[in-house]
């Protein structure tokens, strides 16, 4: 991270890492906000501090900031002040929000780039763009422009701002502008159905630096590139589109290994006397399509009814955090959800055993720790995903060796090799692999568990930030 007499670091995004809420009485309390993108820089920024640059979405964020639109976090009675860094809230009227993150960002890029074509709003007369993703990212810019020194670094994240990079070097021709995306990049025939993806892609080519988490996804941006006439230097990782040159590169996206490993936690004897079972298959994943939830519970009843043995001795505990819950399809994927697994533990349950255990609330990651503890195999299973940072904590979290059962469309899958590799959408396949972790010998489990540790020990969160700063700051020769 740039040190204090180098500059500071300005990181933008649109989600914010703190949130504050009314709690008793007058009380305002500060609760840490999920999801990879947050729980990846938070601790980077505890660290280093700098300013962090997000939308307010707290009910009582507004009442803790200063006249800048400023507050320190986290502000947690424990905290120590040189953990402390700055947080500045934008707010925005509420029709500009809607267009912008219900619109332009949640039904455009987001389905897009997760090659949902089918779930994507792409009428350009719905005024996603022009009432929303530009008035919204301008005012982002707005906010860097304020806070901007000569020597500081600007490092915006995700698909939110993805014409940010170009609306600051409109303004601050030299700045050191980074971009890193979350989600995946999609394939060109995807990506270029979108309407303006020629000013997305010219915006993000002004950027210094654009990381994706892995190879694949760089590809995906590559080929968008030459086909609109760009011209792709992969040896270099360098792209010219225009006037514009542009390094790219893969920084997959690690865990903060020490937190998750030197925990003292474990919650396996309250899950298995709770749910009447001796083995615990975790899922834990931020409510969203993506991430397939209704698929792996047909792939856990395919695997009851193949191996009825395994009935009152295996609960699948999932926990999905609420998310976009202010987006209809993600309210309708709840109450789906909702329905079958209920179905499900009516069908299948019986007076001392529930098959499969939901929470819908989101918790500390002090505390998620120790279900990653209990369980003896974790179940994470999207249609596709980025990098999917759970897996990585499961590993991180677990001396002993543990079965990951893995998605072979998470960015997560490409690093872990011990993982065992499942396509979602194919029950069977999902039902042999559980039934493969839970019997798997000892010898083979800890071979592949080493592996995976060590890839997670090795390429953890200092690391990334760390390479992805040091790339931003080299000059393209
Ligand atoms: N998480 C959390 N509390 C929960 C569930 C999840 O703090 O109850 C965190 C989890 O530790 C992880 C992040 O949310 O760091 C989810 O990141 P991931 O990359 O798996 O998925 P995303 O939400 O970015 O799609
Ligand atoms: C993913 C995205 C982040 C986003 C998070 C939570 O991790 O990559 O950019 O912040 O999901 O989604 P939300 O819409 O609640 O910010």
């Amino acid at each position: 991270m740039p040190d204090s007499n180098e500059g500071k670091l300005i990181v933008v995004s649109n989600a914010e890492p703190y949130k504050h809420v009314f709690g008793e009485g007058d009380q305002v309390r500060c609760l840490e906000v999920g999801g990879g993108l947050t729980t990846a820089m938070n601790p980077q920024m505890r660290k280093a501090g700098g300013l962090w640059i997000a939308y307010g979405r707290g009910e009582a964020d507004f009442q803790v900031v200063d006249s800048a639109g400023k507050v320190m976090v986290p502000d947690f009675p424990e905290t120590e002040p040189e953990e402390k860094y700055g947080l500045k809230r934008i707010d925005f009227e509420s029709s500009v929000y809607e267009n912008f993150y219900r619109g332009y960002a949640n039904k455009i890029l987001w389905p897009i780039c997760h090659t949902f074509p089918t779930r994507a709003d792409l009428k350009k007369e719905r005024g996603y763009w022009k009432k929303g993703y530009l008035p919204a990212n301008e005012k982002y810019a707005q906010a860097v422009l304020d806070a901007y020194r000569p020597g500081d670094t600007v490092w915006i994240h995700d698909y939110h701002l993805a014409i940010l990079p170009g609306l600051i070097r409109d303004k601050i021709p030299e700045a050191k502008i980074g971009l890193f995306w979350h989600i995946p990049w999609a394939p060109w025939e995807n990506f270029l159905k979108i309407p303006h993806d020629r000013e997305i892609m010219e915006s993000i080519m002004s950027a210094d630096l654009f990381g994706l988490h892995v190879s694949d996804y760089v590809e995906n941006f590559f080929r968008c590139v030459e086909k609109l006439g760009g011209r792709v230097d992969r040896d270099q990782g360098i792209c010219e589109l225009d006037r514009y040159s542009l390094k790219v590169g893969a920084h997959p996206l690690g865990v903060n290994y020490p937190f998750f490993a030197g925990a003292d936690t474990e919650k396996k004897e309250e899950f298995r006397q709770e749910y009447g079972a001796e083995e615990i298959i975790l899922g834990v994943d931020r409510q969203d399509y993506s991430k397939c939830i209704p698929e792996r519970i047909r792939g856990f009843e395919e695997f009851l009814l193949r191996y009825p043995d395994y009935q009152e001795k295996v609960t699948l505990i999932q926990r999905t955090p609420e998310s976009r819950t202010e987006i209809e399809e993600y309210q309708i994927e709840q109450d789906d959800i909702n329905r079958e697994i209920s179905a499900f533990n009516g069908k299948h349950g019986t007076h001392q055993w529930v098959p499969i255990k939901l929470f819908w609330e989101g918790i500390p990651q002090e505390e998620l720790i120790g279900e990653y503890r209990a369980a003896d195999v974790a179940l994470i299973t999207p249609g596709i995903d980025g990098m999917n940072l759970v897996a990585k904590e499961f590993v991180a979290a677990n001396e002993r060796p543990k079965a990951l059962i893995l998605s072979e469309f998470t960015g997560s899958n490409r690093q872990l090799e011990g993982a065992i590799t499942v396509n979602p959408y194919d029950k069977e396949e999902v039902a042999e692999a559980i039934k493969n972790a839970l019997e798997m010998e000892e010898k083979e489990k800890k071979d592949r568990w080493d592996q995976m540790r060590r890839v997670v020990r090795e390429q953890d969160l200092p690391t990334w930030a760390e390479d992805f700063l040091t790339d931003l700051n080299k000059e393209i020769v």
